[in-house]
């Protein structure tokens, strides 16, 4: 008798985890040219696994930048069709010597798979594969699938915006499914309902025009360290507030009501605390740890240098000082528009006796879930099958760019059904996925297809 998903499943799972395995050892650093070549081969790879999980006219697909690997099963153009959507690019895994184990040479511990790339994204995307393969191969697959992976989510995908406007036919579909978000807990099934946007700066402030000494001319000198720790510290005020003009103008109040019922999703302050050895929170007055994290927008300094680090203690007047700051946007919130009132401020407040220069990193838009949408309603369904509890929607702090750029040229809904946890340290050293995790995801995808088709 043949197998149904969920035999198949079963009886394949050992063969999943050795693939998601071999996945984790190719070291596609994105951001990082070295790795060029290894985000290449993590392509191609991806490319054999489509094949390998049964999709069809799977391509290769060339950008100026990583390429995109796409693939599809067509069963009836009078189905509807979902599109799963991931990355196969991770972060550098520096710094390295905080990893208990090499980034790139997967360990299983306590049943807890350690790699970089383990939660983001490759162990996540990879569960959508098997889950499809399972469909394909019992014949069970209820609509039509296009897959598409890319190899820049972790610099930005500005080069995959060009490939959706250029392939709206490909891409045509009913409803986007993206698994590369978290849950609540094991326990706690969730649905991510929201991300930010996001509005990356770099700025320098210049003094003199070289590095000079600091006794010598130290005091009556601008020191650009000391200048723009100044205009830093502004940028925020004794609420935690953000002081940029307009800053707030086109943030969309969140109502009391949806508050609490946001307030409903277990939190707990303590565990949060101790998860990350803090003793007090801290952030916009008024607002809840959640609530800072889902529905507020934030400013963050997210590098700082200049001046002597070397070793020992050399006196410097340095000539430069520079910043990379962040801010994470919530509807209606424009990055590009936000960026042109951060530049405007930051020049604004740079004393007489500094040159400053403000450039603008790749930026992203927030989105939120319609909650009511054929998708969430199919992803809430299917959570609730398996874990046996309905999902929690939850707002969350990070940004996937992409997401608002397929809603609106694409036409349809994306749907963030996450299976990783906050604690699973991506971007981080040690970081992991858990394998109940992976396998509870490839549990549950083919329920999402069917309640979607079912709907
Ligand atoms: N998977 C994350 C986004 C994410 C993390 C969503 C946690 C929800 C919870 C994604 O790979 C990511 O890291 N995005 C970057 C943005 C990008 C432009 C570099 C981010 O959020 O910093
Ligand atoms: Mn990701
Ligand atoms: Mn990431």
């Amino acid at each position: 008798m043949m197998k149904n998903t969920n035999q198949y499943i079963n009886s394949e799972k050992k063969r999943f985890l050795s693939e998601l395995l071999e996945l984790l050892k190719i070291p596609s650093v994105s951001a990082d040219s070295k790795h060029d070549k290894d985000t290449r081969d993590c392509a191609k790879w991806v490319l054999k696994a489509m094949n390998n999980s049964g999709l069809k006219n799977t391509q290769l697909i060339e950008t100026a930048g990583h390429p995109v690997v796409f693939g599809e099963f067509i069963i009836d153009s009078a189905l509807p069709t979902v599109l799963v959507y991931g990355h196969y690019d991770v972060q550098p895994a520096d710094p390295i010597e905080l990893w208990n184990s090499p980034p790139f040479e997967p360990v299983i511990k306590d049943k807890v798979i350690y790699a970089r790339g383990s939660a983001d994204d490759k162990g996540q995307f990879y569960m959508h594969l098997k889950a499809i393969e399972a469909m394909i191969k019992t014949d069970e697959l209820p609509c039509n699938v296009k897959v598409l992976i890319e190899g820049e989510e972790e610099v930005g995908s500005e080069n995959l915006d060009l490939f959706i406007k250029n392939n709206r036919e490909l891409l045509s579909n009913d409803v986007i499914i993206i698994s590369d978000t978290h849950m609540i807990d094991n326990d706690t099934p969730s649905i991510t309902s929201g991300l930010k946007g996001l509005a990356y700066m770099e700025v320098e402030i210049t003094g003199p025009n070289r590095d000079l000494h600091s006794g010598t001319y130290g005091g009556s000198v601008a020191n650009p360290i000391n200048v723009l720790s100044k205009m830093i510290a502004s940028l925020t005020d004794e609420n935690n507030r953000i002081t940029i003009p307009g800053f707030y103008d086109k943030v969309i109040e969140v109502s009391l009501e949806d508050r609490v019922e946001m307030g409903r999703a277990p939190f707990s302050e303590k565990e949060f605390k101790a998860s990350i050895d803090i003793s007090m929170e801290d952030g916009e007055k008024g607002y809840t740890t959640p609530e800072r994290q889902g529905i507020r927008p934030t400013l963050d300094v997210n590098g700082i240098w200049g001046g002597y680090i070397g070793e020992g203690a050399k006196t410097v007047l340095p000539s430069k000082a520079y910043a990379k700051i962040s801010m994470r946007l919530v509807p209606d919130q424009n990055s590009i528009e936000i960026s042109e009132l951060f530049q405007k401020h930051f020049e604004s407040i740079a004393p007489k006796s500094v040159k400053v220069k403000v450039h603008t990193h790749h930026g992203g838009e927030p989105v939120v879930t319609n909650l009511n949408s054929k998708g969430y309603k199919a992803a809430s369904l299917a959570m609730e099958k398996t874990f046996g509890k309905k999902p929690v929607p939850v707002r969350q702090g990070g940004s996937i760019p992409i997401v608002s750029l397929f809603e609106a040229e694409l036409n349809t809904n994306c749907i963030l059904i996450g299976f990783g946890l906050a604690s699973d340290a991506i971007h981080s050293p040690n970081e992991h996925y858990g394998l109940f995790n992976f396998y509870k995801g490839i549990e549950t995808i083919p329920y999402f297809f069917k309640y979607f088709c079912e709907l």
